[in-house]
């Protein structure tokens, strides 16, 4: 790295890279030195939306840049069946990766990506920002500890008005996204589901509803861990409201509730943790980073550990899976992570 100055391109340039630019933007010693978007328009808002890449030179392609541009890290923010390819590309340049999430659509393309993140010295992170949010790194936390005793259920709900948000758009195109509202914001539930518990999948059951669209919208499944752990996640698609995130953990040394506002659906939410028949509400729950791009950054410079490493894609691209495999075949069904690692 250059005097310490890490050079981060950007590969696609829509909506969730703006938000992206401005994070890197706020970190010291961190320089986007390069853009790429097949769509000249992408380029054009975040080009006025972030007044510092104004200067930035921009190509069509992620080859054309890393042809062009001396870079350390890359951002990868393009439609979901794109990453697996455009991670290895980006590891096979010797950069270290941020992914958007998914990590890729299936998990022998997850897998393909983990084992060759674990060959080489880069860095390989999925963009979970619940990984690096107070609330959710409290409830993890609490978990870890042991404090919760021994997990007996864990149950996540999302909800989004996103049916009607991404009509007509390549999020309800299969070839695209890969899949809907599960794929999706949903993959953001399914990690923190599998960090809450900390076991291993065992069984699957769901059901999916594409309710007349062309990828999922509304999910429901039931998870049986391998420590004993039951799970359960809802994913709805259609909410009448904006927005709504719910968790509920039981242990047998306590309960964590965690639930955000659908008035500021955007804000950290409310974590209850009751223990011994009391309830603490904690407040001002310390942020570990003031984003996932400021963890990941950390992380490349040696200082914190990588925040979501690849084999979490690993397991959300299994559980994933799973999900619709028990929907489609109407049985429970098993994850493949046990075969692949074979
Ligand atoms: N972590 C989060 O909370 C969060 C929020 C929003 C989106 N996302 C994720 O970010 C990714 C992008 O979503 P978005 O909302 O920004 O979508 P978007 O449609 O706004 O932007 C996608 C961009 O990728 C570009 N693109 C398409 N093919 C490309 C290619 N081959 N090379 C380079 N660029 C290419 C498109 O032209 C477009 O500009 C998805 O994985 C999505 O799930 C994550």
């Amino acid at each position: 790295m250059d005097g310490g100055t890490v050079r981060v391109g950007l590969v696609g340039c829509g909506g969730v890279a703006g938000w992206h630019a401005g994070n890197l933007g706020g970190i010291a010693g961190v320089e986007i030195a390069g853009l790429a978007d097949p769509n000249d328009e992408s380029v054009r808002r975040i080009k006025a939306a972030v007044p510092a890449l104004a200067g930035v030179p921009a190509f069509g392609s992620a080859e054309e840049l890393y042809a062009a541009v001396a870079l350390d890290a890359v951002e990868i923010n393009t439609p979901h069946t794109l990453h697996h390819g455009q991670v290895l590309e980006a590891l096979d340049h010797g950069l270290h990766v941020l992914c958007e999430k998914p990590m890729a659509c299936s998990p022998e393309d997850a897998r393909a990506i983990a084992d060759r993140a674990a060959l080489g010295d880069r860095l390989m992170t999925v963009s979970y920002q619940r990984r690096v949010d107070p609330a959710y790194s409290y409830l993890r936390r609490v978990v870890a500890s042991g404090e919760l005793g021994e997990i007996q259920t864990a149950s996540v709900t999302v909800g989004q008005n996103w049916k009607s948000l991404t009509a007509g758009s390549w999020r309800q195109d299969p070839s695209l996204s890969g899949g809907g509202m599960l794929m999706d914001s949903g993959s953001h539930l399914v990690e923190a589901l599998l960090a809450l518990t900390g076991q291993p999948v065992a069984a699957v059951a769901a059901t999916v509803d594409d309710a007349g669209s062309p990828v999922d919208i509304n999910a429901t499944a039931l998870v049986r861990f391998a420590g004993g752990a039951q799970g359960q996640i809802t994913v709805i698609g259609d909410l009448a409201t904006v927005w709504i995130e719910r968790v509920l953990v039981s242990g047998t040394g306590g309960v964590l509730v965690y639930e955000t506002d659908p008035q500021h659906p955007w804000r950290t939410g409310r974590v209850q943790h009751y223990r011994d028949g009391t309830v603490i509400q904690p407040l001002g729950l310390p942020a570990p980073f003031p984003s996932m791009d400021a963890a990941w950054i950390a992380a490349i410079r040696g200082t914190a550990e990588n925040p979501a490493p690849a084999e979490i894609g690993v397991a959300v691209a299994d559980l994933t899976d799973a999900i619709y495999r028990a929907a489609r075949t109407g049985q429970v069904v098993e994850p493949t992570a046990a075969v692949l690692a074979d």
